[in-house]
């Protein structure tokens, strides 16, 4: 696996395996839903490392226990070294502090029945070392200005907020101990599309006003795009594919991959009309079951005999391990092939791309 400067964050073989069991006296475990089966990425300082795949594929929870929201069964998560795995309850909690999550659903992850100030100002009641109780209030109010509320709606309860409002305070409430990680899944999602845009914008503005790193989970590989500076893709509990963003969106070498980006809309006609959509047969197997050798080969076109027998390795393939092109980045096939399925973006537009083209995510703020 190529090596990040400066991580804050290494994650090692992580696994979530959860048993399946028969029998309700005696309960016997007849086999695990793997939910996360070999999880390898670092997360440098700063960056932003957006996490890609269909529903199911783990994603969620990685992030939780990245959070430690869930034990893994197995693996390392290392914080600027340290395995958080292997630390006390009461170490953990102080190290926890620095790394935070912002859910999917501003909806149901705000509490209905509190203010918005107790919402935000909660995890001072588990860390009442970040702000004394006399200097909370002020803490909370200065958290609201950040994400672009009114410190007044201190008071308020969650239902006079719109959902694009509640997701800033869900952000406000992962700030709140200052951390210097955030996971984010999913956070736009339950958005409405002209929403999205200006949640996606205030993460990027707080991530340079905080200095922050960011996971960022989502199915939508546009937005994913807009916002990441890295990026990994997952199929049934494992990272297939993760380089730059150039990397994997325009010379993407997994097969998983290019299938992916070719169902991404692309809103240029000509553009569209230029590119091949793969369409993938057959069902995503069941984590409880996975296929032996290469986990993806039941949908692969590609498939050969031995992709049935080996594991593909999450590394530089052999073809590109000596070529100097966006090609030589980490991907699991034994038979890793360039591809360019999304047409590449003019380098003078920025990351949202000129009007048109393969410009794939809108940001109305900045057209
Ligand atoms: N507590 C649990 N017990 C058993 N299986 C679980 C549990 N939590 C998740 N799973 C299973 O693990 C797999 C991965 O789930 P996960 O929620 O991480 O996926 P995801 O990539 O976040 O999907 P989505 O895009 O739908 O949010 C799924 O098959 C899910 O059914
Ligand atoms: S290893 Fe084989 S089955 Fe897996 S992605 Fe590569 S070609 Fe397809
Ligand atoms: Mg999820």
């Amino acid at each position: 696996m190529a090596e990040t400067a400066e991580a804050i964050l290494e994650v090692r073989d992580l696994h979530k395996h959860y048993p399946l069991t028969q029998g309700v006296l005696f309960k016997k475990q007849v086999g695990a839903v793997k939910a996360v089966d070999g999880v390898d990425f670092d997360l440098a300082a700063g960056e932003t490392l957006g996490i890609v795949g269909e529903s199911g594929c783990g994603k969620s929870t990685v992030a939780k226990m990245l959070v430690n929201l869930e034990r893994p069964t197995s693996g390392a998560i290392r914080y600027k070294g340290e395995d958080l795995t292997k630390l006390s309850a009461k170490a953990l909690k102080a190290v926890r502090r620095n790394i935070q999550m912002v859910f999917q659903d501003p909806y149901t992850s705000l509490n209905p029945r509190m203010t918005v100030g107790d919402i935000i100002g909660e995890p001072y009641e588990i860390h009442p070392e970040v702000a004394p109780k006399g200097d909370r209030r002020r803490r909370v109010q200065e958290l609201l200005d950040v994400v672009g509320l009114n410190p007044e709606y201190i008071n308020r309860y969650p239902h006079q907020f719109s959902g694009g409002q509640r997701q800033r305070i869900g952000i406000a409430r992962g700030l709140a101990l200052r951390p210097e990680v955030i996971v984010a899944d999913e956070p736009v999602s339950a958005l409405d599309v002209s929403v999205q845009a200006q949640v996606v914008n205030l993460l990027e503005r707080l991530q340079s006003e905080f200095d922050l790193s960011y996971v960022f989970i989502a199915h939508d590989l546009s937005i994913v795009r807009h916002i990441s500076d890295r990026v990994g893709v997952m199929y049934l509990g494992r990272i297939v594919e993760i380089g730059t963003d150039a990397e994997i969106y325009e010379h993407p070498t997994h097969p998983y991959t290019q299938a992916l980006l070719s169902a991404v809309p692309v809103p240029d006609p000509e553009a569209r009309a230029h590119r091949e959509r793969i369409i993938l047969t057959g069902d995503v197997p069941s984590p409880a079951n996975i296929p032996s050798g290469c986990r993806f080969r039941t949908r692969c076109w590609k498939a050969q005999e031995r992709c049935a027998l080996e594991v593909p390795l999450l590394a530089v393939p052999a073809a590109f391990r000596h070529a100097d092109s966006p090609a030589r980045h980490d991907s699991a096939c034994h038979f890793a092939e360039e591809k360019q399925v999304v047409p590449p973006e003019e380098p003078d537009h920025g990351p949202a791309g000129p009007h048109g083209g393969a410009r794939l995510y809108r940001d109305p703020d900045h057209p």
